[in-house]
């Protein structure tokens, strides 16, 4: 019997700026779903990073459910209400439309759900990530399940040395692509390595894999707010879900590629790189120039539909040496001010002043008049 697990995120309101949620708000969408989801769930979790809050659901209804999702528009309209009331920074930002229409994609909120065949324990992890976006998540999950100096069941476990599958998609046309690893390893690096453009959405077990053959075992939100909105409405905050152990990777496999710091875009108005920083609830508010990106992983078993856990993962020593590393890191690149590499290049920062001080100074520019200068320039006559 299928089970589905639809995890949901949406900023709704923040404080004082795009730091951290409010309590009474993450409890207005939890009471909501408490209040009116019998017959829909078997369980449910609420959590938050940053600005984020996050709701975690357990159903047999499969992806894609008008009344899954409606349930979760619901409860992140009941959360607006009260962010409007007091006066919440960017209150109900992340719902894009009025009314309901079916799908919450495309709508605003990130979503991201696995239909399963549950195994006898079925243990997995729910990474969210604030001031970011999707692509944050291709180097760490091609690690997982890629990469075997990360992940050493690749080599040493018969049930996992055949591989896995990856769809990826491009963001920009609309089209995804499968490549099988280990044999198109250097296609697949070829494309996420391009992190803005190509993502990975899944991750699946193959044919041959013995325990879970052909199964969706990963999957990311691939949601870009900035293309559905048509103009900037709030970075499109990513979150996933990867399945553990028994011939997938092992819960230390899938939290080591977070062991040391890695760049990622996003931070500081959804224009710059900066240090991707893994952080227990305790440390999960967007305070340091609105970041650094930070990323929590929560940890959860279900059994006939009900949840166990979370176990807040990061929220260990292990960790410390990737925060601190990740503050090193933020430390160095901070200096750079608005120049590149730390300033994302032009046609990728989510705010942008150029279009308006280009038109300004357009009257003002000159041509260079200097025919040797002219032919490195490229300058056409
Ligand atoms: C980035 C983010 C923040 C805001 C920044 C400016 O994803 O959420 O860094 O971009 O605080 O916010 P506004 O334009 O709302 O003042
Ligand atoms: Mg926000
Ligand atoms: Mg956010």
């Amino acid at each position: 019997m299928k089970v589905t697990i639809s995890h949901i995120k949406a900023d709704i309101g923040s404080l004082p700026g795009h730091t951290t949620v409010y309590q009474p708000v993450v409890d207005a969408v939890d009471g909501y779903i408490k209040n009116n989801s019998s017959g829909l769930i078997s369980d449910y979790r609420i959590s938050h990073i940053g600005d984020d809050i996050q709701i975690t659901m357990v159903h047999k209804k499969g992806t894609d459910n008008p009344e899954i999702h409606e349930l979760a528009w619901n409860a992140f309209k009941a959360g607006t209400e009260i962010a409007k009331k007091v006066g919440l920074y960017g209150a109900g930002q992340d719902l894009l439309k009025d009314a309901f229409s079916g799908n919450i994609k495309g709508m605003g909120p990130g979503v991201a759900e696995l239909e399963i065949t549950p195994r006898k324990a079925e243990p997995f992890i729910v990474y969210m990530m604030d001031k970011t976006e999707p692509g944050a998540f291709n180097y760490p999950i091609y690690k997982m399940f890629g990469d075997p100096f990360n992940t050493p069941g690749l080599v040493i476990d018969p049930n996992m040395h055949m591989g896995f599958r990856f769809e990826v998609w491009d963001i920009y046309n609309g089209k995804k692509v499968y490549l099988s690893l280990p044999e198109d390893t250097y296609d697949l690096l070829a494309l996420i390595g391009s992190k803005g453009k190509y993502v990975i959405k899944r991750v699946f077990t193959k044919k041959e894999h013995e325990k879970l053959p052909d199964e969706n075992v990963a999957v990311i939100t691939t949601d870009k707010l900035s293309f559905i909105a048509g103009e900037y409405v709030g970075k499109d905050d990513p979150a996933g879900i990867v399945r553990l152990q028994s011939g997938l990777p092992a819960e230390g496999e899938a939290v080591e590629p977070f062991a040391n710091s890695y760049l990622v875009s996003g931070w500081m108005r959804g224009s710059f790189n900066g240090p991707m920083m893994p952080v227990g609830e305790r440390d999960s508010k967007m305070v340091r120039f609105d970041g650094p990106p930070k990323v929590r992983a929560l940890g959860f078993t279900l059994k006939d539909g009900k949840l166990n856990g979370p176990v807040d993962l990061f929220d260990d020593v292990g960790f410390d040496f990737a925060r601190n590393e990740a503050l090193q890191m933020a430390n160095y690149i901070r200096r750079m001010g608005v120049f590149e590499p730390h300033r994302l290049p032009d046609e990728d920062m989510e705010y942008t002043a150029l279009p308006r001080i280009l038109e300004k100074l357009a009257p003002k520019f000159e041509r260079i008049e200097d025919k040797g200068a002219q032919s490195e320039m490229k300058v056409e006559r």
